[in-house]
């Protein structure tokens, strides 16, 4: 009885999830298919032996993996070359008619997702694996099966070897971010950013939760589909049960192409996914073999890119922010507008010469776009929208946080305050003392450190250690628990080893790298007050520039009662080597190939090399084809361009922060 019910329930479930996720059009309502899957989930909770490995149940995810195993593809997952004009696009085309005539081409849109391979075994899915460096990918089969548009099986014997974008909806990306949102985690980037860290967990539970989905368009042994042509693969897919995409086309040359790109441009915002461009492919199968390979790509096809998208905006204010060394950061304020996929409202200015040499005043349009597609940035002001009253922006001369005058330092850019009671640096440094990678005090967000701040119950990082459960339940949301456990994690932060206590402290030029090596050096901060310059420039890796800020910051007489401070309230001063730590290999860092790029604020240069060498990655400074990720920064330049034209993964530096806290 459990048996024929099983064959009915995966019928019925698969039927009506191929109704609802490849033909768009449901012909139940959801809480039925519901009620039919917990019915299945029952019967495989009490016959474990009717589970099988293609039952709808494994949609909802399995087991945690403890990783990811690396599969060779039967054929390299070879990539694009791209065209970024007009130009570009009939140069292709007089090439490849120049090699085998006029051809017709097939346009289809470029899906802005993660390129991924599906195994089918006698018409069952078995297995799925990421692009990974095109010749060996990770399996994710599980992940892969939680997508309601893969189908577990078809109704076909077939044996052959599907590719295709998996990508996360726009609609499935703001419902993550404002989850997110929510629970005070960073947000997503962007949608593609989303579906690769939803496709990279370890947990398919977590990837089920995620609403991804999947556009296929190639087939790997196409003798198998027995199509003469990408236009019959593509439907011969669509009669198989996968899902491709349905706004291709035909065009008959290269000017029915240009046409159907500057549709796209027009509309790609409309779409309910995000797309990076336009993949054009000769669309005669034998002409595609003729045209052949290069080593990375193939000779018959070529993807169109478009160009970072522009918005024009206005722009409402310029706020002064006051970093922890200072430095005076100003951010534009825009009236908040949708650009590449995302709802932009600030930009950074990064400092007083771009505001001047670009001319910004406040008031005025600006055209806005993201960098690479992540970081925002103001382009160039709308001149002749500039209203007769704009006033030139004057920068400050003063701190915004504590009217102390700004200095500008030789060769430097930047605008400082030099006040060291500014209220705003204080509460950076506080921000900056707790973070993880120095004390690492959990529960003391920003803002809570900003409240501690305003009802004056800290001045400096010491106080932090002179804080009581009454001094806290008084402040806005702030319960009896989470206090204790504030308490607790502050109190357990005392034994943290030297190089966390250096680190936290924020001395200039000192990353963590330098911290580790002066704590395993010098063992004790007492040693470290009476270092001298010429004695630290003898170790490895100490700078004139560390060693003379280190032995400055230590003569300050604030500075040493402060670390008097530190040890009355108990704080550990000595190196306890217990952070040394190596940890094994990370599945999104191991073995793979990054690239920096940018300004990092959150880890230095240095530290992060260091965490992702620790993790299995190779740090090397150049982006080229052998490149598996790129994590740009602000001001990210060509490197980041180049990385793009090479469609090499982009992650921001919160991307990177994220997996590294999620160790
Ligand atoms: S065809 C030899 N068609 O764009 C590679 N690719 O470098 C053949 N992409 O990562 C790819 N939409 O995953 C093709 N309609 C489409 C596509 C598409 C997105 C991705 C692909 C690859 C990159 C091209």
């Amino acid at each position: 009885m459990d048996k024929s019910r099983v064959a009915t329930l995966h019928q019925l479930l698969n039927q009506y999830n191929y109704e609802y996720h490849v033909l768009d059009n449901p012909s139940v309502p959801d809480a039925e298919y519901d009620q039919l899957l917990h019915e299945l989930i029952a019967i495989e909770e009490a016959h474990p032996e009717l589970k099988t490995d293609d039952s709808p149940t494994v949609r909802v995810g399995g087991t945690p993996l403890s990783r990811f195993e690396k599969v060779n593809h039967d054929t390299p997952m070879l990539s694009l070359s791209n065209a970024f004009s007009e130009a570009d696009l009939r140069a292709f085309d007089e090439r490849i008619v120049k090699d085998v005539g006029q051809v017709e081409y097939m346009v289809e849109l470029k899906i802005d997702g993660l390129a991924v391979s599906l195994k089918y075994e006698k018409g069952k899915f078995v297995q799925g694996l990421t692009r990974g460096d095109g010749t060996t990918g990770e399996n994710i089969t599980e992940n892969l099966k939680t997508i309601h548009a893969i189908p577990l099986s078809i109704d076909s014997p077939l044996t052959f070897e599907v590719r295709g974008e998996a990508y996360m909806p726009r609609k499935s990306f703001i419902k993550l971010n404002e989850q997110k949102e929510k629970l005070g985690e960073t947000l997503a980037a962007n949608p593609r950013n989303a579906a690769a860290g939803s496709l990279r967990q370890l947990d398919s539970k977590i990837t089920a939760k995620r609403n991804l989905s999947v556009f296929l368009y190639s087939v790997n042994d196409l003798k198998e589909l027995n199509a003469q042509s990408q236009s019959e693969a593509l439907d011969k897919l669509d009669e198989l049960g996968f899902v491709t995409n349905h706004e291709r086309a035909l065009c008959k040359n290269i000017d029915e192409v240009l046409q159907y790109i500057e549709k796209w441009t027009k509309l790609r915002n409309d779409l309910a996914y995000d797309i990076d461009g336009i993949v054009i492919k000769v669309n005669d199968l034998h002409k595609q073999q003729e045209l052949g390979f290069t080593a990375k790509s193939p000779r018959w096809a070529i993807a169109y890119k478009f160009p970072a998208e522009e918005v024009v905006t206005t722009l409402l204010d310029i706020e002064l922010s006051v970093g922890r060394t200072g430095v005076v950061t100003p951010t534009a304020v825009l009236e908040p507008v949708k650009v590449a996929g995302t709802t932009v409202s600030r930009a950074s200015l990064h400092n007083e010469d771009l505001i001047n040499e670009k001319d910004i005043r406040i008031g005025d349009s600006v055209v806005v776009k993201k960098a690479g597609d992540i970081i925002p940035e103001v382009v160039r002001v709308v001149m002749d929208r500039r209203k007769p009253d704009a006033v030139v922006f004057k920068y400050p001369e003063i701190c915004p946080s504590c009217g102390h005058h700004l200095v500008r330092i030789e060769d430097e850019v930047a605008q400082r305050c030099i006040n060291p009671k500014c209220d705003a640096k204080l509460v950076e440094g506080v921000n900056h003392f707790v973070s993880r990678t120095a004390m690492n005090i959990d529960g003391l967000g920003e803002k809570i450190v900003e409240s501690l701040f305003n009802e004056d119950l800290i001045q400096d990082v010491a106080d932090i250690y002179g804080l009581t459960k009454e001094m806290l339940l008084p402040m806005e949301r702030m319960g009896e628990k989470k206090a204790t456990k504030l308490l607790e994690a502050i109190e357990n932060s005392k034994q943290n080893s030297l190089e966390r206590l250096l680190f936290g402290l924020g001395i200039r030029h000192l990353g963590a790298k330098a911290c580790q090596i002066l704590a395993e050096n010098y063992m004790t901060m007492d040693r470290l007050k009476t270092v001298t310059v010429d004695e630290l420039v003898t170790i490895n890796d100490i700078g004139h520039k560390m060693a003379t800020s280190l032995v400055t910051y230590m003569e300050n007489e604030d500075i040493i009662r402060l670390i008097d401070k530190l040890k009355d309230y108990g704080v550990n001063m000595s190196y306890t080597g217990t952070l040394k730590t190596e940890i094994e290999g990370h599945p999104a860092f191991e073995g793979k190939t990054i690239v920096l790029t940018g300004k990092l604020s959150v880890l230095s240069r240095q530290e992060a090399t260091k965490q992702l060498t620790n993790l299995g990655a190779k740090v090397t400074s150049s982006v080229t084809k052998k490149t598996d990720l790129v994590i740009a920064g602000e001001d990210a330049g060509s490197k980041l361009v180049k990385a793009e034209s090479l469609n090499i993964e982009i992650w921001s530096e919160n991307d990177m922060v994220k997996a590294l806290e999620d160790l």
